[in-house]
């Protein structure tokens, strides 16, 4: 890839966007107000915006390796602090997608080095559906089935902060676990049951 094109590109991008709207980048440049917030996988195949038909000023945006949720994680959890706290969106997404290299890595026994800490997420989220997935002899609907456990399971992290807890109380906030599927394009939503798991882990996880 020659990188000056993508300065070419941007150069057209401008251009069309001014083209049907001359005040677009100052209304822009004025601020942000977005009302959802995206965690997905950093994967160069799942944009975050494209797939949603979303523009600039529309989407908070967060992606990591498997759309990962994890409290220690300082920058997921910054992340969400300050879209939920101080840009108040009303919805926060988790996004996986099928055909996920990270969800992949972690369903192999292999030391991957500094990946490890990482995948070790993912593999928790294995040994707790273990039942589950080893009754699947399908490779592949195992593996597509991990992928969706594994948004379920990121969406509960998030559902144990005490940053969306008191979002919820105070204005109704919504999480929501979705998965691309790469090999179609569909965006599928798991109808993630929000209030139940929050009913069901609040005996441990209560914080606001
Ligand atoms: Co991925």
């Amino acid at each position: 890839m020659d990188l000056k094109n993508v300065f070419e590109n941007n150069k057209v991008w401008i251009k069309s966007k001014l083209s049907k709207d001359q005040e677009y980048f100052k209304e822009l440049g004025k601020g942000q107000n977005p009302e959802l917030l995206y965690i997905g996988c950093s994967d160069s195949r799942v944009t975050a915006e494209d797939l949603m038909g979303l523009g600039p000023g529309e989407v908070f945006v967060h992606r990591n390796i498997a759309n990962m949720v994890i409290s220690i994680d300082l920058n997921v959890m910054s992340v969400v602090n300050y879209a939920v706290e101080h840009l108040k969106v009303n919805h926060v997404v988790v996004c996986g997608h099928y055909s996920c290299g990270g969800v992949k890595a972690a369903m192999q026994s292999a030391d991957l080095g500094i990946l490890n800490p990482w995948l070790r997420n993912i593999r928790d989220v294995y040994r707790i559906h273990k039942n589950e997935l080893n009754a699947i002899e399908n490779e592949e609907k195992k593996y597509d089935r991990l992928v969706e456990l594994n948004v379920q399971e990121q969406c509960i992290n998030l559902i144990k902060t005490a940053t969306v807890q008191k979002a919820y109380r105070d204005r109704n906030l919504k999480v929501h676990g979705w998965v691309f599927d790469i090999n179609t394009g569909k965006l599928i939503d798991l109808n993630i049951d929000f209030e139940g798991i929050l009913k069901n882990i609040m005996e441990i996880y209560h914080l606001d």
